[in-house]
């Protein structure tokens, strides 16, 4: 597969909005947000999302296919977070999402962090396997999901 990943502009928007959208309305149950939620943001929401991650997308023959974003909150700078992870159905198991946590990690090292984390909705094996190839490890920690608290999410943790 023909794959480029790069890192999107503080001005596209429009491409974060494309991709968030077609990840809620296909994967609505991996995900802390709803697509009725975010289907309702104003440009202006979208452009504060935008900004308050660094989004890595992924794109073959000239379609996106996959994204995820790396958050560094004041309270989490030492070890931001990998948020909104998600590959479009057609190219799954070809390495996308791999390829889209080697740039998360690569713009952790960068930023001289030491581990970066995520959580994910308990069950989900397909998430857990990719982030177990790539070297996260459970950090034991499990809390409700805000959205359904009949469903919990549990975190790991990557050391870079
Ligand atoms: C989870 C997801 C991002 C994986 O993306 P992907 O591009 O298919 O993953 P990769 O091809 O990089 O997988 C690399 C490795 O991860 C593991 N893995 C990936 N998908 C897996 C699955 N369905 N079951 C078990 N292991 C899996 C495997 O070890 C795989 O290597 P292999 O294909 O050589 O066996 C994708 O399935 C997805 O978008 N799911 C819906 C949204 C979602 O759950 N997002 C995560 C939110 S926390």
């Amino acid at each position: 597969m023909d794959l480029t990943v790069s890192q999107l502009g503080d001005d596209d928007w429009t491409v974060l909005r494309e991709l968030r959208l077609a990840c809620l309305a296909e994967s609505p149950g991996a995900f802390w947000a709803t697509l009725e939620t975010e289907a309702a943001y104003s440009q202006g929401q979208w452009t504060d999302f935008l900004r308050a991650a660094v989004w890595f997308i992924a794109a073959s023959d000239s379609e996106y296919i996959g994204i995820a974003g790396a958050m560094a909150r004041p309270d989490t700078a030492d070890e931001p977070e990998i948020i909104g992870m998600w590959v479009a159905p057609y190219a799954r198991r070809h390495k996308v999402g791999q390829r889209l946590l080697d740039a998360c990690a690569e713009w952790g090292r960068a930023r001289q962090v030491r581990s970066m984390t995520l959580w994910i909705v308990e069950g989900n094996l397909a998430a857990q396997g990719l982030y177990a190839d790539c070297g996260f490890q459970l950090t034991g920690e499990r809390a409700p999901l805000p959205r359904d608290e009949a469903s919990y999410e549990v975190r790991m943790r990557l050391a870079l």
